[in-house]
C-alpha cells in the first residue's frame, strides 16, 4: 500500500487507538429530506467538530460544508435510485475520481447490493471505483446494502464483507448482528458498523459498545446521532465508546435526554 492510501485511512482511523467515529449524513441520496437532515447545515456545523470523517454526497459537500472544515471527508460515490424507485440495488457510480480528487477526499464510499437484483452491476462499480482510486492512493469504504429480502445475519454479511474485501475494499462498512465477531474474522480489512433506524439512545450506545467489543473497527453512524433529542451529546458518548472504552450505560448517564 502507498504512502498516500496509508495517510489518508489513517485520517480516518486513527492510529492513537485504531478506531474511528464517522459521522454518516448521506441518507438523503435515495431517501431525499431523512428526518432530522431536512436542513442539514446547522445539524451538520454542530456535529462535524466531534467526527473523525463525514460521510455525504457531492451535492451536500459543496452546498453546506464549509471548505475551511478540515474534517476528513468520505464520499458517496454510488445512487442514482430512491426509495419509491423499481429497485434500490439498481445504482450506478455518480462520481468520477477526478472530482473527488478536486473536493480533496480521504475516501470514496459506495454499496453494494449482495444477492439483490442487481448485485453484478453493483460489485463490478466497487471493482471499477476500486481499481480507479488505487492509482491515486484513494480508498474505498464499501457499503454492504442490505435488500428487503436478505437476513441480517453473521452468515450474509460475512459473505457480503469478504467478497467486498476481495474486491480490494479498503475499509467495509456493514451491520451489527449475532456473532459479529465472526463477520469481522472473515473479513482481512476494518469493519465499521451502521446504526440502522433510529433505536432509543440506551440500545444505539449498547449497539456501538458491543460492535467494538466484538472486534468492530469503528462506527458509521448517521440517524441514532442526528434524530437523537440530543445530538451532540450522542456523538460524544459514542466517541467515549469507540476512543476511550467507556461502557454504554457510563456513556448514556452523560446525555441530556
Ligand atoms: C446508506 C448509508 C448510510 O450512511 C448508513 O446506513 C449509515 O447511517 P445509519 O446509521 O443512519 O444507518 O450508507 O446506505
Amino acid at each position: 500500500m502507498d504512502w498516500g492510501m496509508k495517510n489518508r485511512i489513517s485520517r480516518i482511523i486513527k492510529p492513537k487507538t485504531g478506531k474511528t467515529v464517522m459521522l454518516a449524513v448521506d441518507h438523503g441520496y435515495f431517501l431525499g429530506p431523512t428526518t432530522g437532515l431536512e436542513e442539514p447545515r446547522d445539524v451538520i456545523k454542530q456535529l462535524v467538530p466531534f467526527a473523525d470523517s463525514l460521510m455525504l454526497t457531492r451535492g451536500l459537500l459543496r452546498t453546506v460544508v464549509d471548505p475551511a472544515n478540515d474534517t476528513p471527508i468520505v464520499l458517496r460515490v454510488s445512487g442514482a435510485n430512491s426509495i419509491i424507485g423499481d429497485d434500490l440495488s439498481n445504482e450506478a457510480i455518480t462520481v468520477s475520481v477526478e472530482d473527488a480528487i478536486r473536493l480533496n477526499v480521504s475516501a470514496v464510499a459506495l454499496s453494494i447490493y449482495v444477492g439483490g437484483k442487481y448485485e453484478h452491476q453493483t460489485l463490478k462499480n466497487l471493482a471499477t471505483i476500486i481499481s480507479e482510486c488505487e492509482g491515486y492512493g484513494i480508498p474505498v469504504l464499501a457499503v454492504t446494502a442490505v435488500g428487503k429480502e436478505m437476513a441480517r445475519d453473521a452468515k450474509y454479511l460475512s459473505l457480503a464483507c469478504r467478497i467486498a474485501a476481495e474486491l480490494g475494499a479498503h475499509i467495509v462498512k456493514t451491520y451489527y448482528c449475532e456473532d459479529f465477531e465472526k463477520v469481522v474474522k472473515s473479513c482481512p480489512v476494518p469493519v465499521v458498523i451502521a446504526g440502522g433506524k433510529k433505536i432509543s439512545e440506551k440500545d444505539a450506545l449498547e449497539l456501538a459498545f458491543n460492535a467494538i467489543r466484538d472486534g468492530a473497527s469503528g462506527v458509521d453512524m448517521g440517524r441514532n446521532i442526528f434524530q437523537s433529542k440530543d445530538p451532540v451529546g450522542m456523538i460524544k458518548a459514542v466517541r467515549s465508546i469507540v476512543h476511550e472504552k467507556v461502557t454504554a450505560e457510563k456513556a448514556f448517564e452523560t446525555l441530556k435526554i
